[in-house]
């Protein structure tokens, strides 16, 4: 630890300076006289190498950002300076620090920041930015985007979680129509869980010990799901879920961006699927949010499985509806349907699909699974989301 704080403190983390040119898109150089900071009168360095920050955070030097310090000290352990944003000319490290520890408490910082944000704009917010990014980091925070779907038991009243679906804006949680309808056992579409990471732990917190404000369970006001979604079928699997109240964006809660076309989308690229379930790697289902890499795959290669299942035939079975993406030998299984599978351009998540299904066998070598066309579905998502 102390070896590489001592790093830090006088080479700023190895040579993680040069790694700026690595997202020059957005690269902050403070080149002008800026001789303090009107918020505590902080003097700053004439010569501070910025990168712009994800929305609820802002680019702090380490030592006045205490709770990501053990956490920043593994990740330069493990060479991944990708959590620092910048240093001054002492080469003081600099990282995202989320405003939450940086003006307390936590409920009034995100408050102002976000809560008053005119809902009329749709999704034109900021979106797709985790608070807490790094390359080799996939803990608490770094994939904020996810929420879980609930059901009620009509007999008991107790709550389940069969479907993920992901943040879209603040009142709005989009996933598979086959999640938001009514289940036949006995189970009722009722809330969904915002701001969760591992299901067991309440609040969350990371190894290093900062943790996330505790997860939320809101009302589902109602379902918007695709009118020519028919029950049981495969086509059109899509639904909005409109929260009773909005979120309040956190550490662990954040929207993610819709892709609007499938320019890049090319066979082979790499997204990541993310979700509470089983995937076919382990025997259990973790507790802890999952995510898994999954390669595009091509139409042909879903169409050589499930052409004579029937799932892909209907009258409404129209062109470029579907994804097809997996078959590499992992996958995910149950508890992933309406996840949101999405690719990462610069720091930025895209959501590209829905998981709307997969084989029985799970997780086969050449068994793809089908996900939901976001590019497809983009101008129905917006025209369906609420206007307050
Ligand atoms: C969001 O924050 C406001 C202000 O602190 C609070 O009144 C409200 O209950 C919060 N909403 C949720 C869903 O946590």
């Amino acid at each position: 630890m102390n070896l590489c704080i001592f790093l830090l403190a006088t080479i700023g983390c190895g040579n993680f300076i040069i790694k700026f040119s690595y997202a020059a898109d957005h690269v902050i150089i403070e080149t002008e006289n800026v001789k303090s900071d009107s918020r505590e009168g902080r003097a700053i360095q004439s010569s501070t190498y910025r990168l712009a920050c994800p929305g609820l955070s802002e680019c702090l030097p380490l030592r006045e950002c205490p709770q990501l310090l053990a956490e920043a000290t593994t990740r330069c352990y493990n060479s991944d300076r990708s959590l620092f944003c910048g240093a001054n000319q002492n080469y003081e490290p600099f990282i995202c620090c989320p405003i939450a520890y940086t003006t307390p408490p936590f409920q009034a910082a995100a408050d102002t920041t976000n809560n008053n944000i005119n809902y009329q704009d749709k999704l034109s917010g900021s979106c797709g930015k985790a608070l807490i990014q790094g390359s080799y980091y996939k803990k608490l925070g770094a994939f904020p985007f996810a929420a879980r779907v609930g059901f009620k038991n009509l007999n008991n009243g107790n709550l389940v979680y069969p479907c993920t679906g992901s943040i879209i804006s603040r009142r709005v949680i989009l996933t598979a129509a086959h999640c938001g309808l009514a289940k036949a056992d006995g189970h009722r579409l009722s809330s969904v869980r915002v701001g969760e990471f591992d299901s067991s732990k309440d609040p969350d917190c990371s190894e290093s010990g900062y943790c996330a404000p505790s997860a939320i369970n809101h009302a589902v006001s109602h379902v918007v799901v695709h009118p020519d979604y028919v029950n049981g079928q495969y086509h059109h699997d899509i639904a909005l879920l409109i929260l009773r109240t909005p979120i309040n964006y956190t550490i662990s809660a954040q929207p993610i961006c819709l892709q609007r076309d499938r320019n890049g989308l090319v066979v082979g690229k790499r997204a990541t699927i993310i979700g509470w379930g089983k995937n076919s790697l382990s025997n259990v289902r973790s507790t802890e949010m999952q995510y898994l890499e999954v390669p595009l795959a091509s139409w042909d290669q879903c169409l050589r499985v499930y052409g004579s299942s029937g799932a892909l035939d209907s009258q409404k079975s129209i062109e470029g509806q579907w994804m097809c993406a997996g078959g590499e030998g992992k996958d995910v299984c149950n508890g992933f349907g309406g996840a949101p599978l999405f690719i990462t351009e610069g720091s930025t998540a895209y959501q590209i699909g829905i998981m709307s299904f997969g084989s029985e066998n799970c997780g086969g070598l050449r068994i793809p699974s089908v996900y939901t066309s976001i590019a497809h579905f983009h101008n129905w998502i917006l025209d369906n989301i609420p206007v307050e």
